[in-house]
């Protein structure tokens, strides 16, 4: 086992997107790593059932992440560690669907973040961008979107708003 998924040993973590294509690969990791619960929390809106790893450490909750009774539940036990993967995320579906876009980029996030800092969340892991998500290696934000303009530098602007929010929670450790 690499030796990084030794942190998630015996672990309680909360994966909302956890259906989604890093979500569902996330949890086959911290399944190796033997997590105690992996909860996947995922309103299917992009993804498949199917696609979530079957194991008994892991407990599927579908659901929005607008939706203050799912979060709840999710949030009903200690959590060692939040990983927020649920976005409406593509480019062109931001640009036909902007209002969506805004509610579960902007609200949806925010509204996991005051959960994850209610019930004192150890750890709240953010994939914000491309970078963050190729191990470390640097990606200068211009040369991903070279010509942003527009619609465009308006959804962008829209991430950067869950970056914001992060920065005003302290207390957190965040990555
Ligand atoms: N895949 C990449 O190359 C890449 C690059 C940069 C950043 N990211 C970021 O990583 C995150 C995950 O990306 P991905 O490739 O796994 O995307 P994905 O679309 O495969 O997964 C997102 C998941 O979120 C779920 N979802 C959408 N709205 C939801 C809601 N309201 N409530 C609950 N679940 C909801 C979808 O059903 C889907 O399973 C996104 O924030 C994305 O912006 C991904």
């Amino acid at each position: 086992m690499k030796e990084y998924l030794n942190e998630y040993k015996g672990k309680n973590i909360l994966i909302t997107g956890g259906a989604g294509c890093i979500g569902s690969n996330l949890t086959k990791a911290l399944i190796v790593a033997k997590a105690a619960e992996i909860i996947v929390l995922d309103d299917l809106s992009a993804a498949e059932r199917w696609n979530i790893p079957v194991d008994p450490s892991v407990v599927f909750i579908e659901g929005s992440i607008l939706d203050d009774e799912v979060l709840k539940r999710a949030f009903s036990g200690k959590l060692d560690f939040v990983f927020h993967l649920a976005a409406h995320f593509a480019n062109q579906n931001s640009v036909d669907n902007p209002e969506t876009d805004l509610e579960v980029n902007g609200l949806g996030t925010l509204k996991v973040l005051g959960y994850s800092h209610l019930t004192k969340v150890g750890k709240f892991v953010f994939a914000k961008k491309l970078g963050d998500l190729i191990g470390g290696v640097k990606v200068k934000r211009d040369e991903v979107f070279p010509k942003r303009q527009g619609r465009l530098a308006a959804i962008d602007r829209t991430s950067r708003r869950g970056e914001d929010e992060l920065a005003h929670l302290g207390e957190m450790r965040i990555s």
